[in-house]
């Protein structure tokens, strides 16, 4: 629930995109967003006031003639009560006239009156997009405050391909909590590895670590939305990068580790996440080692580098974070390895309680001691998980 008691009012604008709008009401309702949707006339005519009504479990405003209003500064006082309005789909038309200062509709009329901030997603034809007029009430809009959220490029429900199509709902919702997260590390660059890594043992076979990266990309999105410029590492996972985050992927731990000291210099914070392979083969085969070529072909392991232990041995090491996946002995384990790589922090799990699902438990280990976390969603660990790490750097 990362927008438990959260006030938004959503706006939407007549676009093919409004049939999406439908399944963002349910995403920001599903993280406890107390939700309220306003429709302009022509946001009605690609979607029905009643699924949004049946979505959101409140009546839909669309009429700032609406006689049936008890006080016809209802809406004014809804727009003055909410944390945030989010229009999405924006219109053209609607971007238009928000950088003007209309207040033509029940939508532009809560829009001005508003003492909230404002995020958009337009959604719109490339060349409506492109159009001069556009691109000046975008800046306008801008240069008033607004946060513009996309678009995305692709292909367009009028069959044209290019800029102007609407984030997806999850993007959005993404873009929402991160707008209400505090920006503990503004500024500040943070490095991470996530996922495992694959280790050839010849063109189709290899060694690997189980790891879902669901963890590295969930410490990757909440730095992001903390206000740092994130950098990712990433071993082989199966989803995409979190919005934002500038992501580097690669296959084996040397791969990682030349990643790694690449960008080191400028990170004021390197967070290790990624289960490395420990051992990479000496002896890998050219082509595909062949069952019928008699006896069982050996396999010699070489050493990797640990790419945690020496980036916190730098000259200028950045503050470093370590994970300790065990599966026994948790803090005898996670502090061994805390005092061997020489970091400040350390964030141990059971593998019985995290690997591969949405939820963990973890526990911090740091020089004042031990810190439990409870069990919850990886998005919500991750997140105290950078508080911590903004109170330590914070004292520094
Ligand atoms: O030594 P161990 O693999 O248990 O330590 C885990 C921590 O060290 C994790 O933070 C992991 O990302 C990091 N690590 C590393 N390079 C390695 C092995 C582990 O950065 N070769």
């Amino acid at each position: 629930m990362e927008l438990q008691g959260k006030r938004i009012v959503l706006g939407v604008t007549g676009g093919i995109a409004a049939y999406k709008a439908a399944e963002l009401v349910r995403l920001l309702g599903k993280q406890g967003a107390d939700v309220q949707v306003a429709m302009t006339e022509g946001a009605t005519h690609f979607v029905t006031t009643t699924t949004f009504q049946a979505l959101s479990g409140k009546p839909v405003f669309t009429d700032q003639w609406d006689a049936r209003m008890a006080n016809a500064m209802a809406h004014i006082d809804l727009s003055r009560q909410a944390d945030l309005i989010l229009v999405a789909p924006a219109s053209a038309d609607f971007m238009a006239r928000t950088a003007q200062g209309l207040a033509d509709d029940l939508l532009a009329t809560m829009v001005l009156a508003r003492n909230c901030p404002l995020l958009i997603a337009p959604a719109m034809n490339r060349q409506m997009w492109e159009n001069p007029a556009t691109q000046r009430n975008v800046a306008q809009l801008v240069a008033d405050g607004v946060q513009i959220l996309g678009p995305a490029s692709g292909e367009q429900a009028c069959g044209e391909v290019g800029a102007g199509r609407m984030l997806e709902p999850a993007e959005i919702l993404d873009a929402v909590i991160a707008f209400f997260t505090p920006k503990l590390l503004a500024g500040k660059q943070v490095l991470i590895t996530a996922g495992p890594t694959f280790e050839a043992i010849d063109p189709v076979r290899g060694i690997t670590n189980l790891s879902s990266g669901r963890m590295g990309y969930a410490v990757a999105r909440a730095a992001q939305q903390a206000g740092a410029l994130v950098t990712l590492v990433s071993g082989p996972v199966g989803f995409s990068a979190p919005q934002g985050v500038d992501r580097i992927n690669v296959r084996s731990a040397l791969d990682m580790h030349a990643a790694v000291m690449a960008q080191v210099a400028r990170a004021d914070i390197f967070i290790g996440v990624a289960a490395v392979a420990d051992y990479r083969v000496a002896n890998r085969a050219a082509h595909k080692l062949k069952k019928d070529a008699g006896g069982i072909p050996p396999i010699e392991l070489i050493e990797n580098p640990d790419i945690l232990a020496e980036v916190a041995a730098l000259e200028n090491a950045p503050f470093c974070v370590g994970f300790a996946a065990e599966s026994q002995n948790l803090e005898a384990y996670a502090q061994a390895k805390r005092r061997r790589k020489k970091i400040p922090l350390i964030a141990g799990n059971l593998i019985q309680d995290g690997f591969g699902g949405d939820d963990n438990r973890l526990v911090l280990f740091d020089d004042a001691g031990v810190h439990p976390l409870n069990p919850a969603p990886k998005s919500v660990l991750a997140r105290q998980l950078i508080e911590h790490i903004a109170n330590l750097t914070g004292k520094n």
